[in-house]
């Protein structure tokens, strides 16, 4: 099988479905706001996720849940607006449409009209499955989110690996299977056991999109400002960091401080 990377003009959920035929691997990263989200989508990266994590590291909480529908639309149209290239998946945050399928579909409809995003996606399986019903039914692309579902971290009690137990492993893969048949185009796995994502890889014919699911899946997501390193305290065994922005950062705005109080900066060709 070839890995070749294949210049897509405009990723699309067709071309992601392709790509795992062909066993070409999908890159995807989050960004929130304009000016990374132009340096992702230029550097090549097939999907641009504007997570509800922004509500961590964007916003400074410690979960999820506090993020807002009306501020993932204003994440996702910064997004949106840098972008040539990607797919642009938004996350439908945590009350928006847990309660019933109709207020899930208002919902994706506003992310949709409102951001310009090209899809959505939601967490969890059967028990949302009336509503992922009802938004592919209106034309919305739905990416799903098995494994460890931050929005449900007071359930669960902590961010520990999921799916560990045969029972929930199980589960798991029948969810999977349900967010395939139902029409979803893609599922992230989150910090679940390697094999256990590999089977899932192979029993569907969706793409498997992994964080912290192991190398045996169809792609790999990370949040963008931990594997660039501006967070510097989240330190998962899942992690690759690729910079060290945090240290690299506060060197040069000391340095900036240092320039201003010495009067280094600015100099004379630095004005007018
Ligand atoms: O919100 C997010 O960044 C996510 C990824 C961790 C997959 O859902």
């Amino acid at each position: 099988m070839s890995t070749a990377k294949k210049e897509y003009k405009r990723v699309t959920v067709k071309s992601l479905v392709d790509m795992k035929a062909t066993g070409e691997k999908i890159s995807m990263l989050t960004a929130y706001d304009y000016t990374m989200a132009k340096i992702v989508d230029s550097a090549g990266v097939d999907v641009i996720l504007v997570g509800d994590s922004a509500s961590n590291v964007m916003a400074g909480h410690e979960t999820t849940l506090p993020i807002t529908l009306d501020q993932m639309i204003y994440h996702a149209s910064s997004v949106v607006r840098a972008i040539y290239r990607a797919l642009i998946v938004v996350d439908l945050p945590f009350g928006s449409y847990q309660s019933d399928p109709k207020e899930a579909l208002r919902s994706a409809i506003r992310i949709m009209k409102e951001s310009g995003a090209h899809s959505v996606k939601l967490e969890g399986g059967k028990e949302i499955k009336e509503s992922i019903k009802r938004i592919l039914n209106a034309g919305i692309p739905v990416m799903g989110h098995l494994g460890l579902t931050p929005q449900s971290i007071y359930k669960f009690g902590t961010y520990t690996v999921r799916a560990k137990e045969e029972q929930e492993a199980e589960q798991l893969l029948e969810d999977a299977k349900m967010l395939e048949k139902l029409g979803c185009f893609a599922i992230v796995l989150e910090k679940i056991p390697a094999k256990l994502a590999k089977q899932v890889a192979e029993s569907v014919s969706i793409p498997i999109i992994g964080i912290g699911a192991g190398p045996e899946v169809d792609g790999q997501v990370l949040v963008l400002h931990d594997m660039i390193g501006m967070t510097h305290e989240f330190n998962p065994r899942f992690l690759r960091r690729y910079l060290n922005l945090y240290e690299e950062m506060s060197t040069a705005i000391s340095q900036y401080v240092d320039d201003v109080k010495t009067q280094d900066f600015p100099n004379e060709s630095e004005s007018y």
